[in-house]
């Protein structure tokens, strides 16, 4: 069974530690990254962006996907099924089709309003049960459309977001979504900790996970971020191994040229470095 978020963020906020979010696009994802939790034994999130939903042929068709997937490989460690940065319409339809937790982003909305929703936005998800994510100020550059330029997010908005009750909050503290560019600031640990000061402690979450510093993750997690995305990294490992296999010429090779061949290489990469990243993050063992 798919399970709201709420429990294993809160004991990996409790426990300093950070619970990976990653991306999926598709059933080699899904599977890959299952498959890493379970040999990892850490509760993971499975992030869905709406582009990828689309992908996906819609919000119904990743629930049955996802579910049937972690029932016929017998998963026995947590798993959440995440809506990431929904939209209003988004997020409401996440929560009908039977996602186990939601972000609502409203950053790009002028504060009221997106104070409005989200207010809205949490007592729906609640009242299903399902755990929810709400954002102050933009993530600094562009995934599926969503663009922002990034902002380092106001802690007083963060202060009465949290004080509605959210369960997780994403703030931007210089984090980019994609490849960081040699030029980056790095993040500003000043303003997380201001974050964490006058949220009392909420779980906070960082975006943009891919291609930070392992010593910029374990101060950030030592801050109280508790939730840490991922998704750009796994696309590189998967698209490195992949031209790879044909590079040497593998796919021209017997019947290399088979789907269930062709993808394995990107897949086993993507396993590996999600089991290393649960490892970084902490997360690995905390399902046992
Ligand atoms: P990256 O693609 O930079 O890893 O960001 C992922 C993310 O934040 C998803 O919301």
């Amino acid at each position: 069974m798919l399970v709201s978020a709420t429990e294993m963020i809160n004991k990996a906020h409790e426990g300093h530690y950070a619970i990976g979010a990653f991306n999926i696009n598709n059933l080699e994802w899904t599977k890959a990254i299952l498959a890493a939790a379970e040999e990892a034994k850490s509760p993971v999130m499975l992030g869905v962006s709406e582009g990828a939903a689309k992908y996906m042929c819609g919000f119904k068709t990743v629930v049955a996907m996802v579910k049937e997937i972690h029932d016929n490989m017998g998963i026995t460690v947590p798993v959440a099924l995440h809506l990431d940065h929904g939209s209003y319409d988004g997020a409401k339809a996440c929560i009908e089709a039977g996602f186990t937790s939601v972000m609502f982003d409203g950053s790009h909305y002028d504060f009221a309003e997106n104070l409005e929703k989200s207010k809205e936005m949490i007592a729906l998800a609640h009242s299903k049960g399902i755990s929810i994510e709400c954002e102050v100020g933009g993530i600094g550059g562009e995934e599926d459309g969503v663009v922002s330029a990034g902002e380092l997010a106001d802690p007083q908005e963060c202060k009465t977001i949290a004080e509605l009750g959210v369960d997780f909050l994403a703030a931007g503290i210089g984090n980019i979504h994609g490849k960081y560019p040699a030029n980056w600031a790095g993040l500003s640990f000043d303003r997380l900790g201001e974050i964490q000061a006058v949220t009392n402690g909420k779980p906070l979450v960082l975006h943009g996970g891919s291609g930070i510093p392992a010593d910029q993750i374990a101060k950030a997690i030592s801050l109280g971020v508790s939730k840490i995305n991922v998704n750009t990294e796994l696309q590189l490992e998967f698209a490195a191994a992949t031209r790879k296999y044909i590079e040497e010429g593998k796919d021209q090779e017997g019947k290399g040229y088979d789907p269930r061949k062709l993808l394995k290489p990107g897949a086993d990469a993507i396993k590996a470095k999600v089991i290393a990243m649960m490892n970084q993050f902490g997360s690995a063992g905390k399902a046992e």
